[in-house]
């Protein structure tokens, strides 16, 4: 699909559907040389997501499709990415070839970030998974062109970007386990670092993770004939920043729980098991793209967690880079346990001035937290209330969950310095995890994302929802990093 943003001062190209804003209780303006019959318009509420399609009497565009914005007093972004997404749905539905969104409502300071979300919501709305059925057609939408002011030219150009990054996200996930292996989100991430400017990558292997003392990560692929891979990509501004920023994503590609075997209803969910590591690839391919101005690197850990004769085994005992030896109680913990390495080799080898992870991570903030919201912990408070706020603005909603001393106590290990679970019937799963990273983190300001229930499965908001991989993450990360 090509995109393009031009001004609503310039007169409309031709395209097939026009879609057009109305608050509610009034009526579309229309465009220079526009005409749709009168009636369309008067029966024509302007309810918030409501829809009218209708053919043109004149003008250049074929049909017009008027949407309702409702009567918030401020229009507000996350109504505007829900009708970005009912735009593009419209036009696919439609098989219009062109289609042309055009913003000229009133919208004061808002505008810029109102731009953003309708380029976000159209780019997002138009995501769909279908290279793997025979009987897929081509997308019909093949030109979308966005017309407003100039404040809302820029949101917009941000908006096309980071929806981008989402549905790159969306895709890897959603893309099956044996066709999304450790081996190939390495190639995901060397096209990402090809294509993007200032950015290059390093990726680690089995034998280097040896040398490095990486017996943690290890552990978790020895039952998969796939090979783990660290991956490590860097963006440095051209202008030399004083932030350096951390990104850290868990890339199971397959979690079959290893010799604690998952039950095996819905374990195909677990192909999204990678969802922290698509979340810093997304992140990754929207920041070039953005100029931000932040040094940022991206560490992936990724590995398959399978059972086999040579897998890891309840009980045994693994020593991660930092040192800190692990008994690992449970194999189906593995995330933790590719983390402790990764995290342990960016407070060594990176040193930022602050790390955030994203995982998911456990079940428990499903169970806290259902599919809408990620849970969010940490050693400091001013990364975590970053985070809420990046969460507040983008939709992606992040809540903090505790962290205390008696989470810590709970991983101490017996045999070990630590153990990968806690007591049977310890409850507060996801603290527990966060508690057993932190001893990874040393004092560089972190947090700790749990998205083990936002990552996918979240209800229908026009541009993401149903079973499917949300690509939760990027938008937060990319207001986070913008935030100077
Ligand atoms: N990948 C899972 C967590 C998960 C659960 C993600 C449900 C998405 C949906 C993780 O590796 C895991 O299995 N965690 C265990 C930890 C437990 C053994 C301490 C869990 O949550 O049950
Ligand atoms: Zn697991
Ligand atoms: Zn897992």
């Amino acid at each position: 699909m090509k995109l393009s943003i031009k001004n609503t001062s310039q007169i409309l190209s031709k395209t097939d559907l026009l879609v057009l804003f109305a608050r509610k209780g009034s009526t579309p303006k229309l465009p220079k040389g526009v005409k749709v019959p009168p009636l369309a318009l008067k029966s024509f509420k302007g309810n918030e997501r409501e829809m009218r399609l209708t053919d043109a009497t004149a003008g250049p565009a074929g049909r017009i499709l008027m949407i309702g914005v409702g009567d918030k007093k401020q229009l507000d972004p996350e109504t505007l990415r829900r009708c970005g997404a009912l735009a593009a749905k419209k036009a696919e539905k439609t098989s219009s070839a062109s289609a042309a969104v055009w913003f000229d409502l009133p919208s004061g300071r808002q505008t810029e970030a109102l731009g953003q979300a309708l380029a976000e919501g159209a780019v997002m709305g138009a995501y769909r998974l279908s290279d793997f059925q025979s009987t897929a057609k081509p997308a019909t939408l093949k030109r979308l062109t966005f017309y407003g002011n100039n404040e809302f030219k820029v949101g917009a150009k941000y908006g096309q970007v980071i929806g981008h990054a989402n549905c790159l996200a969306r895709r890897l996930k959603d893309t099956p386990g044996n066709l999304m292996r450790p081996r190939d989100l390495v190639s995901e991430a060397k096209k990402i670092a090809k294509a993007g400017r200032h950015l290059s990558i390093k990726v680690i292997d089995e034998k280097a993770m040896h040398y490095l003392g990486m017996g943690s990560l290890l552990s978790v692929s020895k039952g998969s004939s796939e090979p783990a891979y660290l991956i490590h990509l860097v963006y440095k501004p051209k202008k030399k920043s004083t932030r350096k920023i951390c990104l850290v994503g868990k890339g199971l590609t397959f979690d079959s729980g290893g010799i604690s075997l998952k039950p095996g209803g819905k374990m195909d969910e677990m192909k999204y098991d990678m969802s922290g590591g698509a979340a810093v690839l997304g992140a990754f391919k929207a920041l070039t793209e953005l100029d931000v101005d932040a040094e940022v690197h991206g560490l992936i850990p990724t590995s398959e967690n399978l059972p086999d004769g040579l897998a890891v085994k309840p009980g045994d005992l693994v020593t991660a880079m930092n040192g800190l030896s692990i008994e690992v109680l449970n194999t189906d913990a593995e995330g933790r346990l590719i983390l402790a390495d990764a995290l342990s080799y960016a407070q060594e080898k990176i040193k930022p001035d602050a790390m955030i992870d994203l995982a998911t991570l456990t079940g428990a903030v499903v169970m806290a937290l259902g599919h809408e919201l990620s849970g969010v912990m940490g050693n400091n408070q001013t990364v975590i209330d970053d985070l809420v706020a990046s969460g507040k603005r983008t939709g992606e909603l992040v809540w903090p969950l505790p962290m205390h001393d008696v989470h810590q106590k709970e991983m101490k290990g017996k045999v070990g310095d630590l153990r990968n679970i806690s007591s049977p019937g310890a409850g507060a799963g996801s603290s527990t995890g966060g508690a057993f990273l932190s001893n990874f983190v040393g004092e560089i300001p972190w947090a700790h994302l749990d998205i083990a229930g936002s990552a996918w499965g979240a209800a229908d908001r026009d541009y993401q929802g149903g079973a499917k991989g949300t690509g939760v993450g990027v938008r937060l990360l990319i207001d986070y990093l913008q935030q100077g």
